[in-house]
């Protein structure tokens, strides 16, 4: 029998695309269709799983909902606060919850690489993310840009809070060893771009991803769905959904 969904964030640009790649996926039936003003409580019932790709600030609820029904629950979206990223870690003891800002197999495998090269290139490198996204984004840097330099942040043994510098603007004096630049670029139609750049004296490594089409972030999110649901209840990554752990 395939998995029932629930879509949270219909009308958006990815809802349109998780309901278009989900009519040829025979492990899954999209049965509910919600955005602003829907009755979120009422179209749950019936569905076993929820994907969401709505805006952060409607966690919450989703969350408390997806928990007293005991659903899967799929979160897309980005943006949220540290308060908002608690509460989906404290619903993840009751459920099975796959959080991941990016679900494409490409940015994935780029988490990885990240991770191995900051590892090998060691702290004589200078570390900064850019990212670019169509003018529409809401919420920066990107979901995926903040994974990236956490994955920095971690293999430096820094604080994504503390050592993370958003930007340059003026007289900012010396670039410092510790610091981890981050860059968000806005613009046209870009469906997400991501480079880290490791600089040091005489070479620098950049890794980049380009993704041209929301389809790799719909279809790993509906894989997403299908692979949690009837797992125990935790908090899941994309890594875990890919085996890459
Ligand atoms: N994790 C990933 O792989 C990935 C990929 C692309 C986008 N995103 C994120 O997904 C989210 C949506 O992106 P988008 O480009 O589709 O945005 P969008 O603005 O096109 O769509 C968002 C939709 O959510 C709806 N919405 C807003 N508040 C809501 C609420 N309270 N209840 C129900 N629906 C509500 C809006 O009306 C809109 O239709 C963003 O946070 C974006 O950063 C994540």
């Amino acid at each position: 029998m395939s998995l029932k969904v629930l879509i949270n964030g219909a009308r958006g640009r990815m809802g349109q695309m998780l309901i278009a790649c989900a009519k040829g996926d025979a492990a899954l039936e999209i049965t509910a269709q919600v955005d602003v003003g829907d009755d979120f409580a009422a179209a749950l019932a019936p569905c076993d799983a929820v994907i969401d790709f709505s805006h952060h600030s409607t966690v919450e609820p989703v969350l408390a909902r997806c928990v007293e029904a005991r659903k899967t629950l799929v979160i897309g979206t980005t943006g949220h606060t540290d308060a908002q990223v608690a509460a989906i870690r404290h619903s993840a003891a009751h459920i099975p919850l796959v959080f991941a800002p990016n679900y494409s197999i490409g940015v994935n495998t780029l988490f990885w690489l990240t991770r191995k090269a900051a590892e090998i290139l060691g702290p004589g490198f200078d570390l900064e993310v850019v990212e670019m996204h169509h003018r529409l984004k809401k919420d920066a840097p990107s979901g995926t840009a903040k994974k990236l330099a956490e994955i920095l942040a971690e293999v430096r043994e820094l604080q994504y809070n503390d050592d993370v510098r958003h930007g340059r603007h003026g007289i900012v004096g010396e670039r410092t060893d510790t610091e981890i630049g981050m860059h968000a670029i806005r613009g046209g139609d870009v469906v997400g771009d991501h480079t880290v750049i490791y600089a040091a004296q005489g070479e620098r490594v950049e890794l980049t991803h380009k993704a041209s089409s929301r389809e790799t972030f719909a279809h790993g999110a509906l894989r997403a769905a299908v692979w949690a649901h009837g797992k125990p209840a935790g908090l899941y990554d994309m890594q875990d959904v890919l085996g890459l752990k």
